[in-house]
């Protein structure tokens, strides 16, 4: 069972004619965007903002019309994907390495829809690597500052072997801080460190998470 395809296609189903839409990115997002194309073909009048430039020229790639940031107000809905989730619909996210992106545009949202498969769930923040967005100047020491919080940071690397680079210029340290028990509290320490430009936590934002199961089910936890 695809239960990323599940819960992308459940999400697309609530937007409506007039809306504008937030894509968000990954291999979740990604099949939110094909389904979005489709319906757009057959008649659904919307707008879009990308969260990426993958996302971005896929949605160009389908006729889905992408608007400039000045002319959007308000997003009425974003559908992106998550690394994690746990009970309170707190998010891990950036394992695509848009987090800082994703999370402009969320802010941005009236409602974020996540859409995630079961294995996504988790009781407790942290399995999944955080990804922390840094500058590049003096990377060294911000390294450092979060060698500091204990959380021992790992510079990203693109296949090739050079230093993954977001779509920003910036560097992603993926940070293994095992459990988050205060994910409001981590982000607040994290963004407080001179040369951290954004993390992966998306603490409050989730307005609805769709859940895609192995059995064919699905599953809609709202705030
Ligand atoms: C991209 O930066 C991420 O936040 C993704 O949304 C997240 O990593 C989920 O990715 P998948 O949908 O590929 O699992």
């Amino acid at each position: 069972m695809n239960t990323k395809k599940l819960a992308a296609e459940r999400a697309v189903e609530s937007i409506e004619d007039g809306m504008t839409v937030g894509l968000g990115t990954g291999s979740t997002a990604y099949f939110a965007i094909e389904k979005l194309g489709q319906r757009v073909q057959e008649g659904l009048t919307i707008r879009a903002v990308a969260t990426s430039k993958r996302s971005e020229e896929q949605a160009i790639g389908l006729g889905i019309p992408i608007v400039p940031f000045a002319e959007v107000g308000i997003i009425d809905i974003t559908i992106d994907g998550a690394d994690e989730v746990d009970r309170r619909l707190q998010l891990i996210k950036g394992g695509g390495g848009a987090l800082l992106r994703e999370k402009i545009v969320a802010a941005r949202s009236a409602k974020m829809f996540v859409i995630v498969g079961e294995d996504k769930l988790v009781d407790t923040l942290g399995a999944f690597p955080l990804p922390v967005e840094i500058v590049p100047f003096a990377h060294e020491w911000t390294l450092d500052a979060l060698k500091g919080l204990q959380l021992n940071p790992e510079l990203r690397l693109a296949d090739d072997g050079e230093r993954y680079m977001t779509d920003n210029g910036n560097y992603i340290a993926d940070c293994r801080a095992e459990a988050i028990e205060d994910p409001a509290a981590l982000h607040a320490e994290l963004n407080a460190i001179p040369g951290v430009v954004e993390n992966g936590l998306f603490v409050d934002m989730a307005h609805t998470v769709i859940v895609g199961r192995e059995d064919g089910s699905i599953d809609t936890l709202t705030r």
